[in-house]
């Protein structure tokens, strides 16, 4: 049991850190910006989605599940961890890939199949079809006296999203123990789960701290509805009176790139590189290095009060770098 009275079990290095950016800062003026490390959270090489299964797996467990199913896009975080976690679980797992099977394995591919997955892969559009194929699944499983159970895409939904909820309160205490009021948390948004617990979390601390999500797939109207409805869902789950209305999730969806999801913008990649050079740290073209190249527009267009101290959660995503990005040697 934890602190939010759900079940968990322990798969992540928590607390993260949360540590000044003093160089990125100077260079950007006005405001002062930490990260938290999520993308030094564990589970073959870390990423947000540690902490949402956290909830998930707990969940699983208790319902004495023996086959994990979930699904994602080809170069896709969570199943990469998902896969890890249940390595570490011991419980057998089946990777649904929403893309064409490529010839060669790169970037989480490659570490799903160092881990020796179950990956299957589905040329379709869109996740609803996965859902179809997921179901029937299931049902093969169950009819060969297995225990199977799904987690949706990015395990956004309430419980993965409590794992949020955890990961701000986390935050404020280490804010208090070092003075540090927070403005502004700036993350990516994928599918919305880890926005909608950060919301949770903000209003249980009962702090001022705006979420400000940068979205790297839908437009912003998708997205407000979507991190209201999984933080209500997660309100429900841990019995708290809240309310979180789609009119107060802020989303930026101006950072999303010329190609789209999945694919590197010319924003993004300058982002990647500046916070590289400034600070050492590294970021992806999927998530963090779309969401930076937002926070730091959003500076240059003075968005955040002079002064701000903005948290940007470093959500990882690290091994799609090794996929998309080629560098020549000048
Ligand atoms: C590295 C990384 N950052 C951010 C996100 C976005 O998180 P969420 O799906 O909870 O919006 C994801 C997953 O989609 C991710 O893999």
């Amino acid at each position: 049991m934890t602190g939010l009275n759900l079940p968990r079990v322990k798969l992540c290095q928590l607390p993260t850190d949360l540590d000044l950016a003093s160089n990125l800062s100077k260079k950007l003026g006005d405001v002062n910006i930490y990260f938290k490390r999520d993308d030094n959270t564990g589970l073959a090489i870390g990423g947000n989605k540690g902490r949402k299964l956290e909830f998930l797996l707990a969940d699983a467990l208790k319902k004495e599940a023996d086959v994990i199913i979930t699904t994602g896009s080809i170069q896709s975080n969570h199943t990469r961890m998902t896969c890890a976690a249940c390595r570490k679980l011991g419980l057998d797992v089946i990777l649904m890939l929403k893309g064409k099977k490529p010839a060669q394995f790169q970037g989480n591919l490659l570490l799903e199949k160092l881990m020796n997955a179950d990956m299957r892969f589905f040329d379709v559009s869109s996740y609803n079809e996965i859902g179809i194929e997921a179901d029937k699944l299931m049902d093969e499983l169950r009819a060969k006296g297995k225990n199977p159970y799904f987690i949706p895409v990015g395990g956004s939904i309430g419980l993965g999203a409590c794992g949020y909820v955890d990961c701000a309160l986390e935050l404020f205490s280490q804010a208090d123990s070092q003075n540090l009021r927070i403005d502004y948390i700036v993350n990516a948004v994928g599918s919305g789960g880890t926005s909608a617990g950060l919301e949770v979390g903000v209003r249980l601390a009962k702090r001022d701290a705006k979420v400000v999500g940068i979205s790297v797939d839908s437009e912003k109207s998708v997205f407000k509805q979507d991190i209201s409805r999984i933080a209500q869902d997660s309100i429900s789950l841990l019995g708290a009176d809240l309310e979180i209305l789609p009119d107060e999730i802020i989303v930026f969806d101006e950072y999303i790139g010329e190609s789209g999801y999945g694919k590197p913008s010319r924003q993004g990649v300058e982002a990647i590189k500046f916070t590289a050079e400034t600070e050492g740290i590294i970021l992806d073209p999927v998530y963090s290095g779309k969401a930076m190249a937002g926070l730091i527009d959003l500076v240059k267009k003075g968005f955040f009060e002079k002064g701000s101290n903005i948290i940007f959660i470093h959500t990882g995503g690290t091994p799609a770098l090794f996929d998309m990005l080629v560098e020549n040697s000048d």
